[in-house]
């Protein structure tokens, strides 16, 4: 199992291209399943979970073909096995992505449920409500999701919270239903609107992604289409943050900064200059950051995913932060090994007190999901000697060339295999 070697103290300095966003570009891969023509993408990362989503989208006889770097075509001429298969939803619970396309497209679904997650149980019961008020009857056996609908009926959906894979699973369901759609409550991450640009460019009528209320007048059919997937702004957070733990100037370049509002707000409390560009964001960072405490929100508010590399941030700060996790009840893993490179933090419930201390020390730590990884790594870069991180099949999953890209920012970082 590969691992990663850290030597830490080095400031950061030079430029990093950011990749495509993983959230964007999975569900906007599931979208392929909703006409016969081909889907042309672009800006397409490369990434486990997206190989992954490309073994099962062609297990069900979807083309996939990556004909250049970023690129990647779709084509689902016939869907002949509208599963999603346990071993597959088990390694990668974006794949019940599938669950809205195919019922919509097939008008039957066979996926497994997803189970819980090192990070917390993440049901997907409001997946299945806004399906079954579209007419689908969902049974479930064997621990897999049985679905079936003649033709999805548009019908209106208050969902019972903010999900994001669930929004985006009931707008693919809704482009092909019969009459209008309107979902309440709605996500309103910029991924889901990257997924309803790609799904309007193929024929879809949608109105409201990006607000809390998103209707979708239903089509017979959708055509191919081609659409660049969104740069990735929580990869984009994660070098930002890396930058001001680490201290030095970094330049990130095919970045969106308007959809990092609330990251670069923490990073500027915590002393960090911040400059942005049409899609480009510069970062400089002299000294010791100041604490910067925060809450995990839906967007636009502090994204969950970037929490464990504040905590990381906040552990050399000076003074004591309080970071409260509010999505997901088993966030805090990284915490663990943070102390074990003699941070100062407290768990009481879903905040985390952490009391920065003057450096941490390198030892060895294990990865436990993607984002926590993302924390060690940042951890490791400011450590004191020489951090090991294992399991790191984790990072993989989600951000792409990852030490090659800290390595270009001067850091000493290396994959041991
Ligand atoms: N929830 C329910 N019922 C549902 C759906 C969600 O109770 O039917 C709960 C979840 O358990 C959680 C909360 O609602 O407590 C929000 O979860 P959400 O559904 O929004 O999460 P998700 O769609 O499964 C996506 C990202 C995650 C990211 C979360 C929150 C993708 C593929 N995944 O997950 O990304 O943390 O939104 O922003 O888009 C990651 O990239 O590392 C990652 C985990």
């Amino acid at each position: 199992m590969d691992k990663l070697r850290i030597a830490g103290g080095r400031p950061l300095e030079g430029e990093v291209r950011v990749s495509g966003a993983k959230n964007s570009a999975l569900p906007i891969m599931c979208a392929a399943l909703l006409t016969d023509q081909p889907l042309a993408l672009g800006n397409v990362p490369r990434l486990m979970d997206v190989s992954t989503m490309a073994r099962l989208l062609s297990q069900m006889g979807v083309a996939v073909e990556r004909p250049a770097d970023g690129a990647m075509v779709l084509r689902a001429a016939e869907v002949n096995d509208p599963t999603a298969p346990y071993e597959l939803v088990k390694t990668m619970r974006a794949s019940v992505l599938v669950l809205g396309p195919l019922l919509a497209r097939c008008g039957r679904a066979k996926v497994s449920l997803p189970g819980g997650c090192a990070i917390g149980q993440r049901p997907v019961d409001q997946h299945v409500k806004g399906l079954q008020a579209m007419g689908a009857t969902i049974a479930v056996e064997h621990g897999y999701m049985h679905a079936g609908a003649a033709r999805l009926r548009g019908a209106r959906i208050v969902m019972d919270l903010v999900t994001v894979t669930g929004t985006e699973n009931l707008m693919m369901a809704a482009v092909l239903a019969e009459g209008a759609t309107v979902i309440e409550n709605a996500a309103r991450e910029p991924e889901v609107v990257d997924l309803a640009k790609c799904l309007s460019a193929m024929g879809a009528r949608i109105e409201g992604a990006g607000t809390d209320v998103i209707r979708v007048e239903g089509v017979r059919s959708l055509a191919g289409a081609a659409h660049r997937v969104m740069p990735d702004r929580i990869e984009t957070g994660t070098y930002l943050v890396a930058a001001a733990a680490a201290g030095g100037k970094v330049r990130l370049a095919g970045a969106a900064p308007e959809t990092l509002d609330a990251t670069l707000e923490k990073l500027r409390e915590a002393g960090a200059r911040i400059s942005t560009g049409d899609s480009s964001i510069e970062i400089e960072m002299s000294g010791r950051p100041g604490a910067a405490s925060l809450r995990t929100a839906p967007y636009p508010g502090f994204a969950t995913d970037m929490q464990a590399q504040l905590m990381a941030l906040d552990s050399i700060a000076s003074g004591t932060a309080l970071i409260t996790e509010t999505i997901f009840e088993n966030r805090f893993m990284h915490a663990l090994e943070l102390q074990r490179l003699g941070a100062d933090i407290s768990i009481e419930g879903n905040t985390a007190v952490v009391t920065g201390v003057g450096r941490l020390q390198g030892a060895n730590v294990m990865a436990t999901d993607l984002r926590a990884s993302a924390g060690l790594v940042i951890a490791g870069l400011v450590a004191e000697g020489e951090t090991v991180i294992d399991r790191i099949y984790h990072l993989d999953r989600g951000y792409e060339a990852l030490e090659t890209k800290f390595a270009a920012l001067g850091a000493r970082i290396e994959r041991i295999r």
